[in-house]
């Protein structure tokens, strides 16, 4: 059962969504967020802290005070939804929004404070290949497959030059969540005008990775299927629930 306050913000985020075509950076804010997550200890994940310092100036978190200043209208219209939630349900509205799958949502995350920050350096390096994605993903409990599914969130946004330093785009469709990024990612360059980022060619090193982006780039209703799973498991990663 969606309870009206899920409705009343799944509302207002897509009017806002559709009005600034900020997709991206909505998924990427949730990534960011719950991707700080560790298994063996249990801290970070989906908890709000990405707003605080010292983790909001994290490099790997440059430019995400957009996404988060954006939220705080419909934050400061809707003041009972934690941050954590609605950082999530951000992400997946605006994936619905631009035509992916519809991933499945729990409401009731609780907002940590400021002292569970965590540490720099939690997220990936996009200058890296697969060993440190495995470092990384394997923290948060995510097997290579789901590093694979999860990587096509790329068929969203782009990257800024004064943010990671990278520029541009994954795809020519940046606003439409299909599997046109793994596409992209199997030819030897990027089009003119796209990206490919290390870790992005780092899952054609290994046999298995390589066979699951051809078979996303064949069939997208498995990638969406896969993707969908994924990427509800990583909004939940560490979340702490009221
Ligand atoms: C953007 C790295 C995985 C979603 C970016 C950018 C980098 C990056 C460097 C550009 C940021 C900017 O300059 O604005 C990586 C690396 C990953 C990874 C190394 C490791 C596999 C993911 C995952 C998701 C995701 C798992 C979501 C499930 C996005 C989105 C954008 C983005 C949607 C576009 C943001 C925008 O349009 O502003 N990523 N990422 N990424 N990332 Fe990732």
């Amino acid at each position: 059962m969606v309870s009206d306050l899920e409705k009343a913000v799944r509302a207002d985020l897509q009017a806002l969504i559709k009005e600034k075509n900020c997709h991206g950076i909505m998924v990427r804010v949730a990534w960011h967020d719950a991707g700080t997550y560790s298994k063996e200890d249990g801290t970070g994940g989906a908890n709000g802290t990405q707003r605080f310092a010292p983790e909001s100036g994290h490099g790997a978190n440059a430019g995400l005070d957009i996404a988060r200043n954006m939220c705080e209208d419909i934050k400061a219209k809707h003041p009972e939804i934690s941050y954590a939630d609605l950082y999530q349900l951000a992400s997946v509205v605006a994936i619905e929004d631009a035509g992916g799958p519809v991933i499945p949502f729990r409401m009731g995350r609780k907002d940590a404070d400021a002292p569970q920050c965590t540490p720099d350096g939690r997220l990936p390096d996009a200058d890296k290949r697969m060993p440190h994605l495995r470092d990384i993903f394997y923290r948060m409990g995510f097997n290579d497959a789901e590093i694979v599914a999860l990587s096509g969130a790329h068929t969203l946004g782009a990257a800024h030059k004064d943010r990671s330093g990278f520029d541009g785009p994954w795809t020519s469709n940046p606003n439409t969540f299909d599997n046109s990024y793994f596409k992209e990612i199997m030819k030897e360059t990027p089009e003119s005008g796209l990206l490919h980022l290390p870790s992005d060619k780092a899952l054609l090193d290994e046999p298995e990775c390589k066979a699951l982006v051809e078979t996303y780039a064949s069939d997208q209703a498995k990638f969406f299927e896969d993707y969908a799973k994924a990427h509800q498991k990583l909004s939940e990663l560490g979340a702490v629930w009221a």
